[in-house]
C-alpha cells in the first residue's frame, strides 16, 4: 500500500479506515510534537534540513530528499508490504500461519518488548539533544538531525503497535513513552546504556556504530517474529537503520584517517603531541571504543536466559536471519558458554541452545562490529604504524550476564579488583580524556569546512556535495 502524504499522520496502514485508531494516535500527535520542542535537537526550530523522507516501503526509491524545516517533518507509520502466507519460522509452533493478532497468553510478554523497544527511540534523541551546537561541520549536522527524526519515527512505530494491539494499556504505555527521559534520576530509560550521556561527536559516532548495531540486531530478532505487525515494523525500520551505522562507521573512519595525517605530519605517535596538533589520539579512541562497546554487549542480557528460551519456543523473538539456520527447532544441542570460576579464571558451562539465544545474537553482532575495527587497522597500517585497535574481550567491563561485577582485563583475563582499580584509566575514557575530546568540539557551520579532529567525507548525500549548505541555519 502507498504512504498517504494527505492525511494528519502519514501512513499506510490504512489508518483513515479505523476512526477510533485514528482519534487516539491524533491525540498522541501533539503530546509527541511536545516532546520534539523540548527534548528534541537544541535550537534547531527554525533550520531547513536536506532530509530523506520515506515515500514508499519497497526496497528501491523508497525515500524522497529536500530541504524539510524540522519541526515540520512528517513522521509517519510505515510497515513494510505482507508476505503472502508467510509462517512461523522457527520454535515450537514451527509452520504454523503467523499471527494477524496477539494471543492473549502472550499480550504482556509482547506489550514488554515492544515498550522496551520503543523506549530507547526517544532516549537516543535525548542523549544527543545538544550535539547540534558543537557540530565539525553542517554534512555532520545534517546527519545527526537526519538520525534524530528517523529516531522519532521509530517511536511511532512501537506507538502505533501499543494503540493499533494493545488498547487502554497499549495507550497509557505510549504516554510513558514521553514520560520517561534519559538521564532522569527520578524517571530514566529502561536500558543503562539510554541512560549515558552523549555530549561529544566522538560519542555519538561510536553510539551510532555499536549502540545502533545492537538496535539492528534487535530489529533483526523482532523481524522474525510471529507476530506479523511486529514483524512488518521491524523489517522497515531495518532500512532507515541501516544509514545510522553507515554515520558511525564512516565517522569513527574519518577520526582515523585526521589522526594518522597528524601522525604523519609530526613524525611520531606520541599521545601528548598529538593531542596538542588538535587531533585524538589513537589510545583514547580504542578507550571510547572500550566503554560503547561493552556498555552495548548489555543490551543483549544474560548469556543464560530462560526469557529468551521462552520468546524461541513461542515465536515471539527469533534469531537474526533465522533463515541461515539449518535447525529452527533448536531442541537437543548446547552451547558452551564461558563463565567465571571460583579461582577467578575461565570455566566452561553447557547451555541449552534456546537458553542461550541472547549469546547467539550477541556473537553475530560481534562479529559484525569487528568489520570496521578490521578497515580502521588497515588505514593505521598503510600508514605505517604498529598500534592496532581491538574490540575487547566480551568478559570486560560487563555490567548484565555472568560476567557483571567480575573484573576482566580487555583481553578477557580476570583480575582482581585492585588491578581493576589500578588500572581502569588505562581501558576506558577517564576525566581528562573526555574533557579533552570535549574541547575540540567547536561548532563548525561554513558549507564545506571541517573541524580540525576530523577528516572530510569522501561524499556527499544523495550525489550532492560534501559542500553543500546541507542545513540553512537561520
Ligand atoms: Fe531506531
Ligand atoms: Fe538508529
Amino acid at each position: 500500500m502507498a504512504i498517504d502524504y494527505s492525511e494528519r499522520i502519514p501512513n499506510n496502514v490504512g489508518l483513515g479506515d479505523n476512526r477510533a485508531l485514528q482519534r487516539a494516535l491524533e491525540h498522541w500527535q501533539p503530546q509527541f510534537l511536545d516532546w520534539w520542542r523540548q527534548m528534541g535537537p537544541s535550537a534547531s526550530q527554525n533550520h531547513e534540513v536536506y532530509l530523506r523522507t520515506a515515500t514508499a516501503v519497497d526496497a528501491e526509491g523508497w525515500a524522497s530528499y529536500g530541504m524539510v524545516r524540522m519541526p515540520e517533518y512528517r513522521w509517519g507509520i510505515f510497515l513494510a508490504d505482507p508476505i503472502p502466507d508467510r509462517c512461523i519460522g522457527f520454535g515450537d509452533a514451527f509452520g504454523d500461519k503467523v499471527w494477524r493478532q496477539v494471543p492473549g497468553e502472550y499480550r504482556s510478554t509482547l506489550r514488554r518488548l515492544i515498550v522496551t523497544q520503543g523506549d530507547t527511540e526517544p532516549a537516543s534523541v535525548e542523549q544527543q539533544q545538544r550535539l547540534g551546537l558543537c557540530c565539525p561541520s553542517l554534512y555532520d549536522l545534517r546527519n545527526l538531525f537526519q538520525i534524530n527524526v528517523e529516531e522519532g519515527r521509530h517511536l511511532w512505530a512501537m506507538v502505533y503497535l501499543l494503540h493499533a494491539y494493545f488498547g487502554r494499556d497499549g495507550r497509557e504505555e505510549a504516554e510513558e513513552l514521553l514520560g520517561r527521559h534519559s538521564g532522569d534520576p527520578d524517571k530514566p530509560r529502561i536500558l543503562s546504556t539510554f541512560n549515558e550521556p552523549i555530549e561529544d561527536w566522538l560519542s555519538f559516532f561510536m553510539f551510532t556504530y555499536f549502540t545502533d548495531r545492537d538496535g539492528r540486531y534487535q530489529l533483526k530478532s523482532l523481524a522474525e517474529s510471529a507476530f506479523d505487525p511486529l514483524s512488518r515494523t521491524c523489517r522497515f525500520m531495518l532500512t532507515e537503520e541501516a544509514y545510522h551505522m553507515f554515520v558511525g562507521a564512516s565517522g569513527i573512519t574519518r577520526v582515523v584517517r585526521r589522526t594518522l595525517e597528524q601522525m604523519q605530519a609530526l613524525g611520531h605517535d606520541d599521545p601528548a603531541d598529538l593531542r596538542r596538533t588538535g587531533a585524538i589520539d589513537l589510545p583514547t579512541l580504542q578507550r571510547y571504543i572500550n566503554f560503547w562497546f561493552s556498555s552495548s554487549l548489555d543490551l543483549f542480557g544474560a548469556e543464560n536466559s530462560s526469557n529468551a528460551a521462552n520468546y524461541f519456543a513461542t515465536g515471539i523473538k527469533g534469531r537474526p536471519d533465522e533463515a541461515r539456520f539449518a535447525d529452527h527447532i533448536a531442541l537437543g544441542q548446547e552451547l558452551r558458554l564461558q563463565v567465571p570460576d571460583r579461582d577467578g579464571g575461565v570455566a566452561e558451562e553447557p547451555v541449552p541452545l534456546r537458553n542461550a539465544m541472547n549469546e547467539v545474537t550477541r556473537g553475530a553482532y560481534i562479529k559484525d562490529c569487528d568489520i570496521g575495527v578490521q578497515r580502521w587497522n588497515r588505514l593505521i597500517a598503510e600508514a605505517g604504524y604498529e598500534i592496532r585497535l581491538a574490540l575487547p574481550s566480551p568478559r570486560f567491563h560487563r555490567a548484565v550476564g555472568v560476567w557483571a561485577g567480575a573484573h576482566a582485563d580487555p583481553q578477557g583475563n580476570p583480575i582482581g579488583a585492585q588491578a581493576w582499580t589500578a588500572r581502569c584509566r588505562e581501558w576506558l575514557p577517564s576525566e581528562e580524556d573526555r574533557a579533552f575530546v570535549k574541547s575540540l568540539m567547536q561548532r563548525v557551520t561554513e558549507p564545506g569546512r571541517m573541524a580540525g579532529w576530523i577528516a572530510p567525507p569522501e561524499g556527499g548525500i544523495n550525489n550532492l556535495s560534501p559542500a553543500y549548505e546541507y542545513v540553512r541555519l537561520n
